[in-house]
């Protein structure tokens, strides 16, 4: 698999600041147009917070679905409800990657290539993928770190949907599923696995048949357990409340930070 120059196979970032740019100031509200329903979304995740900048990224995430990606008006307009400067929000923008800075096809297939996806064959499903998809202006594929699903390697992210364990065959009907609108290869979507294993189905479906499921036996083994979740760990507990911030007092003091 082709490495970019610095080593990684994703492009990382790669943008040096433009210093000849004049500072580009908080856009004006009266003059900056703002679709209602962005602005809502974003007004709702501000409101979560009691620092808005918490709500970066959402509002970043809210103006990509709405543009397909990150750009320029697309930061105008989420720094015009933040009350943020662009700035601000390109140096969020370009350091997180699933925050695209560059126009993109808006269904985002992510295929794995980090260790475990890679050792059961992830390249080559990559370049399968990439195949597929070629000419597709609307469909964008790219390789991605890995995505916490090592169990279903090697595996995908679909617009968010995991499906796995892929094999390079797979990759035309995932294109096709995508073009067509319906749900991706239905049948490897983690999240209509009654367990992450691929294994567990038939095992269950054997069980279940002589009147012993998945959660009896792990019930059995523990029983004060009622599900397959696992007994609570020794010093479970929720943490304390974060502090709140607070703005600078008028005289100049510092507001510290509540308790
Ligand atoms: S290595 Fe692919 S999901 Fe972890």
């Amino acid at each position: 698999m082709p490495r970019f120059t610095h080593g990684s196979r994703v492009p990382g970032w790669d943008r040096a600041a433009d210093l000849e740019r004049d500072p580009a100031a908080v856009p004006d509200p009266a003059t900056t147009e703002v679709p209602a329903d962005l602005r809502r979304e974003i007004a709702e995740h501000m409101a979560k917070y009691p620092d808005r900048r918490s709500a970066v990224l959402p509002a970043l995430a809210a103006a990509q679905r709405v543009h397909g990606w990150c750009s320029p008006q697309a930061l105008e307009q989420v720094a015009c409800v933040m009350a943020l400067t662009p700035a601000y929000l390109d140096a969020v923008a370009t350091f997180y990657d699933m925050l695209e800075t560059e126009p993109v096809g808006r269904h985002s297939v992510y295929v794995c290539t980090n260790i475990s996806c890679s050792m059961c064959g992830a390249d080559e499903l990559l370049q399968e993928v990439r195949a597929a998809a070629a000419g597709e202006q609307d469909i964008n594929v790219r390789a991605f770190e890995c995505m916490g699903a090592c169990d279903i390697a090697p595996m995908a992210s679909v617009d968010g949907v995991y499906v796995g364990p892929l094999e390079p065959a797979d990759a035309g009907r995932l294109v096709k599923d995508i073009l067509a609108g319906r749900p991706v290869l239905e049948a490897k979507q983690l999240a209509r696995r009654p367990c992450a294993d691929p294994g567990v189905r038939a095992e269950q479906s054997a069980a279940g048949a002589s009147g012993q499921g998945h959660r009896a036996r792990a019930g059995a083994a523990n029983p004060d357990v009622s599900s397959s979740a696992g007994p609570p760990m020794k010093g479970d507990a929720p943490g304390p409340a974060a502090p709140i911030e607070r703005p600078p007092a008028a005289d100049g003091q510092n507001g510290g930070q509540g308790g």
